[in-house]
């Protein structure tokens, strides 16, 4: 956002956008939210967009579009083969990444699914700074394993480390000794780092971690689906780059890696994915999974409308106007909250504000789910849809039993110019609301638990009435109030 002071000397985010197409907007009672929590099996994943005020779930998909990207829509080539509308996108996608081949692909898991299908085999190693819970999900499918190496900062709630999702780099060193380079098909990067709080890598780290992969001749893959808000954040926070245009931070980004893929419903503000590939032989190697799994070369399972709005939207991933907006918001909430006394994760990172549950729940054992039952609470406090990312978000170890993740928190993503900030300002007092109440608070047990990706679809019950009391409690506090 641009440097626009106030006279009063408040630091407030300030919008350079103006809002020209809305959505109204409900909240129901908070007895019709205990209700509605429950029907949902308390995951917020089962509600209804129409029963929830402020959907904070993710920045996937849900941000909004610009005129330009709008606009751009209208001139979609819809040819099933040779498209203008794919030449466009691989054009733009070269641009920025400088790679000559793109492959698309319908979403980021997608291109997922077909690099890990391209090049995994059981008993193989995928080094990353933190796994992803479909990039993990992908990787384990095919027999491999996923090695997490990020700093041990990364996993600290609060400190004031900038670059929060770096690799620990004798830990790399360590493991590909430990295991041999012709067991690690790629190191996977990922910008961003999304389960521990939407923490950036430095440019200098991710230097590093190429300089050991061109020694050992690994591949190394970026994961650019949140690469935006890490390009702010070096802007930000790294002195060799503060002066330079983003394009030119994303250029030295680049040309680090041999593959970079991305969600396009985070990366380019639309609906869509794909891979960029530097050399041929990878790009042969992939291909033809394309029409396979996701569509034609040309379209790889996007519609043809999308692809037109993530030209336009990779285009405004480098204007800084554009991608200060979430972490400024993000920021803003955060400290707001902090200010209160609520546990946040510090420094803010990208995609959200990260609520500590293991220090706001610290009565609830990590067996009944603390981060998942604070989502079950400030839905039914506030109307606000947030997402577990903890021990519900993990995969069972082999032999059945939890793996405990090393951060429990309650996710509330900042969709790009979605909400404003007296809606933010909304989130914060209902957040410091229940704060405040948290010993009503209690756990969630399983009723029903799929075997993967659990968190989608598993269906929980709260541990006793604690609900019921919460939502008393509420009524005496707020009165008539929604
Ligand atoms: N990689 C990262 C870092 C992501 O954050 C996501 C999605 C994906 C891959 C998968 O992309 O959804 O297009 O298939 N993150 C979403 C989220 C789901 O809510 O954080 P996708």
């Amino acid at each position: 956002m641009a440097n626009v002071k106030f006279h009063s000397g408040r630091q407030l985010p300030l919008e350079m956008h103006k809002v020209r197409i809305v959505q109204k907007l409900f909240l129901p009672p908070v007895e019709a939210r205990l209700r509605l929590m429950n029907e949902a099996g308390n995951n917020t994943f089962l509600l209804q967009n129409k029963d929830v005020f402020m959907d904070m779930l993710t920045d996937s998909g849900v941000n909004a579009m610009s005129d330009l990207q709008q606009s751009a829509m209208l001139r979609a080539d819809d040819a099933y083969a040779g498209s203008e509308t794919y030449n466009r996108l691989a054009a733009k996608v070269r641009e920025l990444f400088h790679m000559d081949y793109f492959l698309p692909a319908h979403q980021g898991r997608a291109a997922e699914n077909v690099l890990a299908t391209a090049y995994l085999k059981p008993g193989d190693v995928v080094p990353m700074n933190f796994h992803f819970t479909t990039t993990k999900a992908h990787i384990t499918r095919l027999g491999g394993a996923v090695e997490e190496l990020i700093v041990k900062e990364g996993l600290e709630a609060v400190n004031d480390c900038p670059f929060k999702g770096n690799f620990d780099i004798p830990r790399l060193e360590a493991l590909i000794g430990k295991v041999g380079a012709e067991k690690i098909p790629f190191v996977r990067v990922e910008a961003g780092t999304n389960l521990v709080g939407g923490q950036p890598l430095s440019l200098q780290n991710m230097r590093e971690v190429a300089a050991v992969c061109n020694r050992h001749g690994i591949k190394l893959v970026l994961d650019a689906s949140l690469l935006q808000d890490n390009l702010w954040f070096i802007k930000q926070r790294e002195p060799e780059c503060r002066d330079w245009p983003i394009r030119r931070i994303v250029d030295e980004v680049a040309k680090l890696f041999d593959i970079i893929y991305f969600s396009a419903r985070k990366l380019g503000f639309a609906r869509g994915g794909g891979i960029a590939i530097r050399d041929k032989a990878d790009e042969v190697r992939m291909k033809e999974l394309i029409p396979l799994y996701e569509g034609f070369l040309t379209y790889g399972g996007m519609s043809v409308r999308e692809m037109e709005a993530i030209v336009v939207g990779l285009d405004e991933t480098l204007d800084e106007d554009v991608i200060s907006q979430g972490p400024q918001f993000i920021e803003y909430m955060a400290g707001e909250l902090h200010r209160r006394g609520v546990p946040v994760v510090l420094p803010a990172g990208g995609l959200g504000c990260h609520i500590n549950a293991t220090a706001f729940l610290d009565h609830i054992p990590q067996s009944q789910y603390p981060a998942g039952a604070l989502a079950a609470a400030l839905y039914i406090a506030g109307g606000i849809r947030g997402m577990e990312r903890g021990t519900l978000s993990e995969q069972r170890n082999e032999d059945g039993s939890e793996r405990f993740a090393e951060l429990e928190l309650l996710r509330l993503a900042m969709p790009r110019r979605v909400y404003t900030l007296s809606q933010v300002e909304y989130a914060i007092d209902r957040v410091q609301w229940l704060y405040e109440n948290r010993r009503l608070v209690g756990g969630l047990t399983f009723v029903e638990e799929p075997s993967v990706l659990r968190f989608f679809f598993g269906r929980l019950a709260p541990v006793g009435d604690w609900q019921e009391k919460l939502v008393a409690k509420f009524r005496a506090d707020f009165g008539d109030s929604l």
